[in-house]
């Protein structure tokens, strides 16, 4: 029985399964690396933060150490009072602000005095400002440090983390030190300083989207090689389906034509003793007649037709029944004269000749004589018929690797593709009176020889028959026997 189509959808379906659990898996996997690559970014936006705030403390530590060592103790001890508006002090405490922190990226310096007003600035107009600081610096004069991240940009990159600028502003109280000890002295004033953090924080950034990029990158390699596996798994299951769909076919045809084959055997069998009684009635007949003035012209159509009927029948069995051969050392091109001699007749009267190319003698075969001549004679007569005006047979044959290799070539039309693609199948015949089994004899016989059979058109016009037999179980040539 044919498969239905649906049957072979129904198969691919697990197949499709298959194919969307992993496409699910990919895009899961893809979510999950940008859910740790959004973490991973946070953890380190986080940990910049920590490690620039601790930086900032020690910074703000070194640089009270050196102003309180380096500015307030010689300045008091020098001028008696620190005045900042005094040209040489506020060089003095430029200096050693600039040489503390010349290697670090800080890009403003505030130092207020106790009454919140700024005593020293990198940026020289803010001197003389009073209430710049606000609350951070009312913290930072009552012994407070403050650190506060200052950001810019819309929300959007904000929230993504690239803020236009990114700045940490650390106040910090000024203290008088003791000597030997850690910064615990009176508050003296504060420090404000500001570091641009920006690029630290652009870096991240660039690394999550790095991050992105590569892990797109490698889910869409593996999505490219995933549906290309998929292609290539679906065309595997669907060839296979086709040629389990088409060995069923073949099957069932085969079982078909086998038990059409035993049917046509059957009744061919009984059709053959009536048509015998009516041919050999018919010829007795025609004896009779004979004796008389009246016309044989109506026994003369019964015999003919019965004839042509036997021979049909005879045809079907031999198809439906092959017989086995009867392997005899046999010399085939013996077997192939006698065929072109008994077609002497027939050439004749259709205005054609055979041009006999045979060697003078080929590697003795062993095969079936009877079968061979049925087969050879099938052949000629195809082309002889493919040829209604008249023209050339060339019949040839050569030894060729361990076989013998016969032609057949006419002047014939020729095999158009719709009639190539289907001789072999038995009842094809293109002709008013042909049954379409004369070549499924022919293949069944060169079969049974372990021998193979093609047709093929010529280049120059008609059609040639190659048969090979193999010449293997050749007897010695001092055995020859004709056929
Ligand atoms: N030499 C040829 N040139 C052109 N067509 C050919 C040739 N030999 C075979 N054919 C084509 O193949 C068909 C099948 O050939 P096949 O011998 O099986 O049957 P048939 O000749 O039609 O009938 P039957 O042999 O029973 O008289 C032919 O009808 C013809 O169309
Ligand atoms: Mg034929």
């Amino acid at each position: 029985m044919p498969i239905k189509p649906s049957a072979i959808t129904e198969r691919v379906k697990p197949f499709r399964l298959v194919k969307y659990f992993t496409f699910t898996s990919l895009v899961l996997v893809f979510l999950g690396t940008l859910m740790l690559s959004i973490l991973n970014t946070h953890w380190a936006r986080t940990l910049l933060r920590q490690k620039s705030e601790a930086y900032s403390r020690l910074l703000v530590e070194n640089l009270n150490h050196q102003v309180f060592i380096q500015f307030i103790l010689p300045v008091a001890v020098r001028y008696g009072q620190i005045e900042l508006r005094r040209e040489e002090q506020a060089e003095r405490m430029d200096k050693v602000v600039r040489s503390t922190l010349h290697s670090f990226q800080v890009e403003m310096v505030n130092i207020y005095d106790r009454a919140g007003t700024i005593a020293y600035s990198f940026d020289e107009s803010r001197v003389g400002v009073t209430d710049a600081g606000g609350r951070e610096l009312a913290a930072a004069l009552a012994g407070e440090t403050t650190i506060r991240l200052v950001q810019r940009g819309n929300w959007l990159r904000i929230f993504l983390g690239i803020p236009e600028e990114s700045r940490l502003v650390t106040f910090a109280p000024l203290r008088a030190e003791r000597p030997l000890s850690t910064l615990s002295g009176p508050v003296l004033g504060a420090v404000e300083i500001t570091q641009d953090i920006s690029d630290d924080y652009r870096a991240i950034f660039d690394f999550q989207v790095s991050v992105i990029y590569t892990s797109t990158g490698v889910m869409g390699l593996l999505l490219v090689i995933m549906i290309f596996v998929v292609r290539r798994g679906e065309h595997i299951i669907e060839q296979r389906n086709q040629e389990r769909l088409r060995l069923k076919e073949e099957l069932s045809r085969a079982a078909h034509l086998a038990s059409l084959g035993e049917m046509i055997a059957a009744v061919s069998h009984e059709i053959r003793n009536p048509l015998g009684i009516i041919r050999s009635s018919a010829e007795l007949l025609k004896k009779k007649l004979a004796g008389t003035t009246q016309s044989t012209a109506i026994a003369d159509i019964i015999v003919e037709e019965a004839t042509r009927l036997n021979g049909i029948i005879t045809d079907f069995l031999n198809y439906a029944r092959p017989a086995e051969p009867h392997l005899i050392p046999c010399q085939v091109e013996k077997v192939l004269e006698k065929a072109i001699t008994n077609l002497a007749p027939e050439l004749e009267a259709r205005n054609s000749v055979i041009e006999n190319r045979l060697p003078p003698s080929l590697p003795t075969l062993q095969a079936d004589a009877d079968m061979l001549y049925q087969a050879f004679l099938n052949l000629l007569l195809n082309a002889l018929q493919a040829m209604p005006t008249g023209g050339k047979i060339e019949v040839a044959a050569r030894v060729e690797n361990a076989a013998v290799e016969i032609s057949i070539q006419d002047q014939g039309e020729g095999l158009p593709e719709e009639v190539l693609a289907k001789i072999w199948d038995p009842f094809f015949t293109t002709k008013e009176r042909g049954t379409g089994l004369g070549l499924g004899i022919v293949r069944k016989v060169i079969e049974a020889h372990q021998g193979d059979i093609r047709l093929e058109n010529r280049p120059e016009g008609g059609a040639r028959a190659v048969i090979r037999l193999p010449a293997k179980a050749a007897e010695p040539p001092d055995t020859h026997v004709a056929s």
